[in-house]
């Protein structure tokens, strides 16, 4: 998947303009303090509603006009959404983070990048620090769609952090982006030290 390429051609079809409303919802009900990571965090809506609660948020993407519309876009937040790697976090972010808060980067993932993806979070979330996330559960690919979004079911989330993680709240949110209703699972795990 050519990321930079999707951004240079606006084909940016996962991009909601505003952040996540189970994401959101979840940040009023639990606050949570210190610095947070938002991987693949795309034009930054999520980076936004991170500082709006609070939190010391860094965005990273692997695309850099991807990260050029979210600077744009928050320019107040500018040097907080940086282009990087999260499977090779550069070393100021490594072990740093109190937080991470996933939405719609895991999806966006071939599977055969998911290990990465877990080893991503392993190298940048503090041992007892939390990873909050808004999963999309997609149980097959659409006729004629090759993705992504690539298939990502609960078991496999269960799966993925199945060692070194403790789940500590697990539901199918009641607010989504319209046409993301019943298919999205906020699902929070603390790292265990
Ligand atoms: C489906 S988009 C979601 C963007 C954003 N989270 C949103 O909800 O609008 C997936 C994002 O992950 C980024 N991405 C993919 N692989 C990445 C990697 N290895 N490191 C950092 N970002 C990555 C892509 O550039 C893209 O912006």
């Amino acid at each position: 998947m050519n990321w930079e390429e999707k951004y240079q051609t606006g084909e940016v079809f996962w991009d909601r303009g505003a952040p996540s409303p189970p994401l959101s919802q979840y940040l009023e009900r639990h606050p949570v303090q210190g610095r947070a990571l938002v991987p693949g965090c795309g034009h930054g809506h999520e980076v936004s509603l991170a500082v709006q609660h609070g939190l010391d948020a860094t965005g990273l993407d692997i695309a850099p006009t991807g990260v050029a519309a979210a600077r744009a876009l928050y320019p107040l937040l500018a040097d907080h959404i940086i282009v990087g790697d999260v499977f090779n976090p550069a070393a100021e972010l490594r072990g740093g983070f109190d937080v991470v808060l996933e939405h719609t980067c895991m999806s966006g993932l071939h599977p055969s990048l998911r290990a990465s993806y877990r080893r991503g979070i392993d190298l940048t979330l503090r041992p007892g620090g939390l990873l909050i996330g808004v999963w999309f559960i997609n149980p097959d690919l659409d006729p004629g769609e090759e993705g992504p979004p690539f298939p990502f079911s609960v078991i496999a989330l269960t799966a993925l952090f199945a060692d070194g993680y403790a789940i500590v709240d697990d539901y199918v949110p009641d607010v989504s982006f319209t046409g993301r209703e019943g298919r999205e699972r906020v699902r929070v795990l603390r790292r265990l030290a």
